[in-house]
């Protein structure tokens, strides 16, 4: 399985994401792929968010080791599934599709945990209380991806 993890600027909601499930993934002894990337450019080639790599320390997640990059066109063929963190996130994504195929395979990640309820990873940028809230609503959407395809 190769999975993305997207939000906007690719420095909040979606390293924690990867972070979160590559710790997962090597829990559960899978041999997955993961990355993440933003639908804007304006953070390309930065570390996470200070706020973000604090609280992935705090439970144990190192994810100094990532770099902020823009999703691409050429993303629908890497990966199998593709997680958005909010609506406009999924509408960027899935405009870019070329296709069904493609575009069946992006998903709003929340609905993992709630199915069609189109739940929302708010995005903690812009406040600094946010952060916590996004680790603990990511931790528990990773473990259902890992329930249902691991
Ligand atoms: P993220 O958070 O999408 O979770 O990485 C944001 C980061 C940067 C901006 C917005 C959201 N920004 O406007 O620069």
């Amino acid at each position: 399985m190769k999975i993305l993890m997207v939000c906007l600027g690719n420095i909040c909601r979606s390293p924690l994401a990867e972070g979160i499930m590559k710790a997962k993934i090597e829990e559960n002894n899978l041999d997955w792929e993961v990355d993440s990337a933003g639908t804007g450019s304006w953070h390309v080639g930065n570390l996470p968010d200070i706020r973000s790599i604090k609280v992935g320390k705090t439970h144990g997640i190192d994810i100094t080791d990532q770099q902020a990059r823009q999703f691409t066109k050429s993303d629908f063929e890497k990966f199998d599934l593709i997680f958005a963190m909010d609506a406009s996130n999924y509408q960027n994504i899935v405009r870019m599709s070329n296709n069904e195929d493609q575009k069946n395979k992006v998903h709003l990640i929340m609905n993992m945990v709630n199915p069609g309820m189109n739940q929302t990873v708010p995005d903690p940028y812009y406040g600094d209380d946010g952060f916590e809230n996004v680790y603990q609503m990511l931790d528990l959407a990773c473990g259902k991806v890992i329930e249902k395809y691991g």
